[in-house]
């Protein structure tokens, strides 16, 4: 990931008063809710650069797309599971920014809670509606791939808790993921081989330990 990024992120904070209105309160409200081990604010903070490569690429509304990804996740902090999150978060989407004492218009709270919905994409079989939606979902998508993306993985299902064998299984199953967009597709090209290389090496490197059941 190139290294001006964070220059560039710099400059969308200080130019959208309320994209760092969002951004400052969202690390706030992470960055102590210490019991979400890997959907905490360095995975935001990945995502968010990732937005920015893949929105300024496909030309959407970054305006849309630096809140969505920013807020992208904030059903974990309202005790959603890993399948509900999107909608939990698109849901509570209002009142989050309430409490946050932020004011958007209707119209960009409806566009950012439909990528909240959606953003994940082919992984829970989502399809996103607009452009802005589809550039969340990819840089979010970004977090599966690579060496990156086995690290947060392997982070994320130690936060839900999930047992070897279905680690094994999930992790298995990455090579049919795919991205919205055409930079996302080819920002991901080549990525999936650490992740299911590793999946293989481990499901054979685990099969002595496996407990016998009683
Ligand atoms: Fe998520
Ligand atoms: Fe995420």
């Amino acid at each position: 990931m190139n290294p001006q990024l964070r220059d560039t992120l710099a400059t969308y904070l200080k130019n959208d008063n309320d994209f760092r209105a969002i951004y400052d309160y969202t690390k706030q409200r992470f960055e102590v809710a210490t019991e979400l081990t890997a959907h905490n604010w360095e995975h935001v903070y990945r995502d968010v650069l990732n937005s920015i490569v893949i929105g300024e690429t496909e030309g959407a509304d970054m305006s849309v797309v630096l809140p969505a990804t920013v807020m992208h996740d904030i059903g974990f902090l309202y005790g959603a599971v890993g399948p509900t999150h999107g909608a939990v978060g698109a849901e509570r989407l209002v009142e989050y920014l309430q409490a946050g004492k932020i004011t958007l218009s209707e119209a960009k709270v409806n566009h950012i809670a439909d990528c909240l919905r959606t953003h994940k994409g082919s992984m829970h079989g989502e399809v996103p509606g607009t452009l802005e939606a589809k550039v969340v979902s990819d840089a979010d998508m970004l977090e599966k791939f690579g060496p990156i993306g086995l690290y947060q993985t392997i982070r994320t299902y130690t936060e839900f808790n999930y047992p070897a064998a279905k680690v094994i299984e999930r992790l298995n199953a990455f090579g049919s993921l795919s991205c919205q967009t055409a930079t996302g597709r080819r920002l991901i090209e080549g990525q999936v081989e650490v992740v299911i290389e590793f999946a293989r090496q481990l499901s054979i490197a685990y099969e002595p330990y496996y407990e016998e059941k009683a």
